[in-house]
Formats: structure tokens, C-alpha cells, sequence
């Protein structure tokens, strides 16, 4: 008999599924998927033109509380273009968690910058306001044209906190951090559409949020990004610079700068609309799903995570902790070779050769978090 038998046997009764395999996530479409899509299909405005893209962003937009929203080819995409627009350039650095999964790093990469981790939290796995400040006092200076790091002498221009599984980190201290340091706040919010910190909407802080349409997600368009905006001409500039940077006009093809080809596609963003319908029901059952596994990890050793003070989550991936790295493989082994889907966090990314060298606070708490997390299935159940 497997030592964590129960939980498994736990997991096959919430889902009522005795036999067959359990994945961590999977997308659901209940509503008007299909219509839209073959609206969009006999409408032969598939790609980049049509209406469902605008439709999509007005409708983010007004979830989240933003001034504009824009759709771009994936989440990835959308942290590359947010960066640039915070005005990141080759040589700098910004600040992230080492806690994330990786595109968060690649998008810092791909704009010549190099990445500054420091610590998150472990009441939210999310970047530590406690470390962040005790990192810029101590060891970067003030100048004319922003934050400099004392030892490396370049200039750190963004900070990019992550909202962990779905539960925002303390997204308010952070931004006043940032300002404080003349430092751009960008939240990597992919993982947490529907999740509030003090009644406002994660990514909605800083200068620009993303959030993340992948097949993992909550609502999905096949693969997808959107980025928000409080400020309307910043969203001009992004919804140009994702169109190659071309000058609107009825026949003429002229581009006035580098720009990119990540914008949305129309059948993406038509999976959307309908996705988004249903977003509230879908947090609603993935929030009782949550309910059931705090109350039955209760009586267990092993600690449920659950919504940090102050904030409503989406509950993306629910997250367990065990009480060693021993334990936590154990129950991954055993767990997955039954049919039951669970997974460790990320390794951290200060740990991966493209960043073991890039400077670093200490990292107590994501070392501490990277032993013992594990994500169990969590799919909306009907
Ligand atoms: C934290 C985080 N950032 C960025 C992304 C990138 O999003 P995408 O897969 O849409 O490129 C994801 C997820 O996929 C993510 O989990």
C-alpha cells in the first residue's frame, strides 16, 4: 500500500473517477465556443482581421478593471512587448523571483536585459516586499536616469512579480517599492485571471500587466496573451508595436519602427468571448474544489495552501506542502504512476544554467517552497 494512498484515493472520489488518469488541468467548453468559432470560420476572417479580437479585449478589459486591454500571440509575447514598453533595453537588469515558471525569464532575456532574483514570500510564493526593499536600500544608488546596482553598475529598470498559481503576492507594497525606486512595475499576472488583491484585479498595479490564455489556464484561446493597460497611449503603442509597427491605412504598407507579429489571431480571440462567459462559474468551482481539499488536508500533516490575507484567488493549481523533499518525491512518484497527475514547481530559475550567474538575494524561501510544493488536479468540477 502506497504511504500516501489516501490523498490519491481523495482525488479519484472528488473527481469520481475511478480508473481512469487525472490530468492537473484541463480547459472546459461548455458555452458558446463553437458557435463563435464557426461564425468566425464562415465570416473567412480568421486571422489577423475581425471583430472578435476587439470584442475580447473590450471584454478583459472591463473584467479587470483596466482602461485598455491587448491580445497578443501567447503570454510569453506579451511580457517581451510590456518590457519593452517599460523602456527595458540591453544592459539593464529587472528584478524577478527566481519562483516562476520560465517564459517570465525568457521575456527578460529577450530584451538583451539580465535577470536580479530575489525572494518571495512563503505566505504567497510571490516577490517578497521585505526583500525587495532591503535589497535596493542596501545595495543600489540613485541617478539622474533611474535605480543603479551598486556591484554590477547597471541600471535596474523593471521589476516583474509573479502571482503565483493564481494567489496574488502583496502586489501594493511592491508597487510602492517601485515607485520609491524609480523602478517600472510589470506583473507577470498569467496565472491569475480572476484573482484580487484588496478588490483589484492582479495585474492592474503596474505600469502594464499580462495575463496568459494557454491550454493550462482557466479560460483558454488555444494559446494566448493579453496585456494590460492603465493608460490608454501605452496601449496604442502596444497594439502597434504587436501589428509589425504598421501605420494604419486603407492599401499603403508602411512600418515606422521594429515592431512585432503577436497579435492575436481572430479564431483565438472568438475562443475567448466564449471562454470568458463562463470565467465566474469556472472560479466558482474550482474555489469549492479548494474548499474540499483544505478541509480534508485539515486532519492531514501535509499543509493546503490557500488565499493570502487580503486577496480573493483563482485557485489555478491548488498546492500542497510536505514536510521534506523525501516526502514530496514519494508522493510524486506514487501519485503518477497511479494515474493521478501532480507536479513540483518549477525548479528555480537561479538554478538553471542560462542564469546561474546572474546575481542574486538570499533565497531561503523559494528554496524552502521548491522541497516541498506540489500541485494536485485541479479542474473546475461540474
Ligand atoms: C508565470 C507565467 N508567466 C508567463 C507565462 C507565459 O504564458 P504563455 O504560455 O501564454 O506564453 C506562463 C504560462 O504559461 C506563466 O505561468
Amino acid at each position: 500500500m502506497a504511504t500516501y494512498q489516501f490523498i490519491i484515493d481523495k482525488i479519484r472520489e472528488i473527481y469520481s473517477e475511478p480508473e481512469k488518469y487525472i490530468p492537473l488541468h484541463t480547459p472546459l467548453f461548455i458555452g458558446n465556443e463553437k458557435k463563435y468559432l464557426e461564425e468566425c470560420i464562415d465570416s473567412t476572417f480568421v486571422s489577423s482581421v475581425g471583430k472578435f479580437v476587439d470584442i475580447f479585449e473590450a471584454k478583459i478589459a472591463e473584467y479587470t478593471g483596466s482602461a485598455r486591454a491587448v491580445a497578443c500571440v501567447n503570454g510569453t509575447n506579451a511580457l517581451h512587448i510590456a518590457l519593452k514598453l517599460a523602456g527595458v533595453e540591453h544592459s539593464d537588469e529587472v528584478i524577478t523571483q527566481p519562483l516562476t515558471f520560465i517564459a517570465t525569464v525568457n521575456a527578460i532575456s529577450y530584451c538583451g536585459a539580465t535577470p536580479l532574483f530575489i525572494d518571495v514570500d512563503r505566505k504567497t510564493m510571490g516577490l517578497s516586499p521585505a526583500a525587495l526593499e532591503a535589497f535596493l536600500s542596501l545595495e543600489t544608488v540613485m541617478k539622474a536616469d533611474g535605480c543603479y546596482n551598486k556591484s554590477t553598475k547597471k541600471r535596474i529598470k523593471a521589476c516583474v512579480p509573479m502571482h503565483t498559481f493564481g494567489h496574488p503576492c502583496r502586489i501594493d507594497e511592491i508597487s510602492l517599492i517601485c515607485e520609491k525606486h524609480k523602478i517600472e512595475l510589470i506583473e507577470d499576472a498569467a496565472e491569475s485571471i480572476g484573482s484580487f488583491y484588496k478588490g483589484k484585479h492582479t495585474g492592474t498595479f503596474g505600469k502594464i500587466g499580462v495575463l496568459s490564455f494557454n491550454g493550462n489556464k482557466i479560460i483558454t484561446t488555444g494559446g494566448g496573451g493579453m496585456l494590460l493597460f492603465n493608460d490608454e497611449e501605452l496601449a496604442r503603442r502596444a497594439k502597434h508595436l504587436t501589428t509589425q509597427a504598421k501605420i494604419t491605412h486603407p492599401w499603403n504598407f508602411v512600418h515606422d519602427e521594429i515592431g512585432y507579429n503577436y497579435r492575436m489571431p481572430n479564431i483565438n480571440a472568438a475562443l475567448g468571448v466564449a471562454q470568458i462567459e463562463n470565467l465566474d462559474l469556472y472560479i466558482g468551482k474550482k474555489r469549492l474544489l479548494a474548499k474540499t481539499y483544505e478541509e480534508f488536508f485539515q486532519s492531514e500533516k501535509i499543509s493546503f495552501f490557500t488565499e493570502p490575507e487580503n486577496c480573493v484567488s483563482n485557485y489555478w493549481l491548488n498546492v500542497i506542502l510536505f514536510e521534506s523533499e523525501d516526502s514530496r518525491d514519494q508522493f510524486l512518484n506514487e501519485s503518477n504512476s497511479q494515474g493521478v497527475m501532480t507536479r513540483p514547481v518549477w525548479r528555480l530559475m537561479n538554478k538553471l544554467k542560462m542564469f546561474e550567474n546572474c546575481q542574486k538575494g538570499s533565497l531561503a524561501n523559494s528554496e524552502w517552497l521548491e522541497e516541498r510544493v506540489v500541485n494536485i488536479p485541479s479542474s473546475a468540477k461540474f
